[in-house]
């Protein structure tokens, strides 16, 4: 396959270059027009467009438990909507839940995932009961499973929470066999508390979901794991789904400081406020509850985190995707925000959502593939098998045009909601065709893919480890 015409975008630079793809995987990348005469069985016109590596999302939940029922999207819908989007690979988080065995756990996973994806995934493992038994499996998942980075909670008491003793061996078990600790960072005993009182002054709208996660408390959770980190002798450290700007400047701190901290943020924080979306007049507001909330507009969060992609403070965009239908699902917290099962859909928007941030000028088009594609394989362990157009990775690869337009509505994306976070959102640019290891998945906006063509990923230590 010759992919030709088009403009090559890295993370390192932009140049034009046609790119040849023998199987699975692309062997050249040749000055426009100069590859041989017989070089490529079938061709791919990319002129005025550009080559980017597939996007990859390293938060996602499909069919996660929660709140009394599951994250909506199953491997087979969710991977199938984010290959529409251009996303060619997942990173998903297995589930251990207090007092349950981290190995069952991931069995578990890999029994909903195998033969269901439509794009290749990886593993995190969420370990919500750390005790000798799940320590001990930590190192099994490194040495054994491909799975090198760990998702504890300081949030949901009785579910996944994990006090500073527990967070602290964790953090110095995975310091010996070189994983990453991932960190939901939200100081949940504190929130518990407002929630109560909120609920007892009868104060139950969505709104109050956020209203009692503030801002301070992600920012204090984040110092104390940046603290027990550096405690556990300077543990690799990644905060998900950062939407404060206090927490950020933490973050910014630690980085500057020399320590191994990054962070993620996600659409929705870069794009939907408290007030305009979690807001929303009567139980609307539902669809937007997720934890970390959605900040407010009168402050500065949005451009904060903006600016932090700009600076690496922020290294990766991911979308936390955990969709609930509103009926039924997010219908569940009627009455009583803290039952809304918590989390937003968008793996078909992310790569979409952040090429607007190009148009906008906020990023360059290379901060955006390295944000969306480049540093999440780096920073999980699958580059340069994923995440550069280059001889020898795999032929992961989205054809995407500048001059098209996305308009976002639950009436044509793919996902399984029966809404939509981003209804109605216009975009300038437009996935026009979507390669997983030499295979078409989607080519002008028809879908050529099938369930079962993903493979799991054994994943490596990450690049960015000192
Ligand atoms: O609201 C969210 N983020 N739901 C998914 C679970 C998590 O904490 O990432
Ligand atoms: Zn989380
Ligand atoms: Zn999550």
């Amino acid at each position: 396959m010759l992919i030709t015409g088009g403009t090559v975008v890295t993370a390192t630079g932009t140049h034009a270059a046609d790119v040849l793809i023998d199987g699975e995987t692309i062997v050249a990348l040749f000055a426009p027009g100069h590859a041989p005469d017989d070089a490529g069985q079938q061709v791919i016109d990319a002129t005025g467009k550009l080559v980017i590596p597939g996007g990859i999302d390293a938060h996602t939940h499909m069919e996660l438990p929660f709140g009394g029922t599951f994250a909506s999207d199953t491997f087979d819908t969710g991977t199938r909507a984010a290959a529409f989007g251009g996303t060619t690979t997942i990173i998903d988080f297995a589930v251990q839940r207090y007092g349950e065995n981290v190995l069952d756990g991931l069995a578990a996973w890999h029994g909903k995932a195998d033969g269901n994806c439509h794009i290749d995934y990886g593993f995190h493992m969420i370990v919500g009961g750390v005790d000798d038994e799940a320590l001990k499996a930590m190192d099994q998942l490194v040495d054994h499973e491909g799975i090198t980075s760990f998702k504890l909670f300081m949030a949901y008491p009785g579910v996944f929470l994990s006090d500073d003793g527990q967070i602290l061996r964790a953090m110095q078990k995975a310091r010996g066999n070189g994983s990453m600790i991932m960190m939901h960072a939200e100081n949940g005993p504190a929130i518990d508390v407002l929630i109560r009182q909120a609920l007892e002054r009868g104060e139950t709208d969505p709104i109050h979901h956020g209203l009692t996660r503030p801002s301070e408390l992600e920012a204090e959770a984040t110092r104390r794991a940046i603290s027990l980190a550096k405690v556990a002798g300077d543990t690799p450290l990644y905060i998900v789904h950062m939407s404060a700007s206090e927490a950020l400047e933490a973050v910014a701190a630690a980085r500057d400081a020399g320590r191994n901290v990054f962070a993620e943020t996600c659409p929705q924080y870069l794009y939907l406020t408290l007030e305009d979306q979690l807001g929303a007049p009567g139980f609307e507001g539902a669809k937007w509850v997720c934890s970390t909330p959605l900040r407010s507009r009168h402050e500065s969060h949005q451009r904060d985190l903006w600016k932090g992609l700009r600076s690496n403070d922020l290294a990766i965009v991911s979308t936390d995707h955990c969709p609930f239908c509103f009926k039924d699902q997010k219908e569940l917290g009627l009455g009583d925000f803290s039952k809304i099962p918590n989390g937003i859909g968008g793996v078909e928007h992310r790569v979409d959502l952040l090429y607007q941030g190009v148009v906008d000028g906020k990023l360059s088009v290379e901060r955006w593939v390295e944000t969306i594609a480049t540093t999440p394989a780096r920073m999980f362990g699958l580059y340069p098998r994923k995440g550069v157009i280059a001889p020898g990775s795999d032929a992961d690869v989205v054809v995407y045009d500048p001059n098209g337009r996305t308009r976002i509505s639950v009436e044509t994306h793919h996902m399984n909601m029966d809404h939509s976070a981003y209804e109605g959102y216009e975009i300038a640019g437009a996935v026009d065709t979507v390669i997983s290891r030499g295979t078409v998945l989607v080519s002008g906006g028809e879908y050529h893919g099938r369930k079962g063509h993903g493979r799991y990923l054994r994943r490596g230590l990450s690049s960015y480890l000192v």
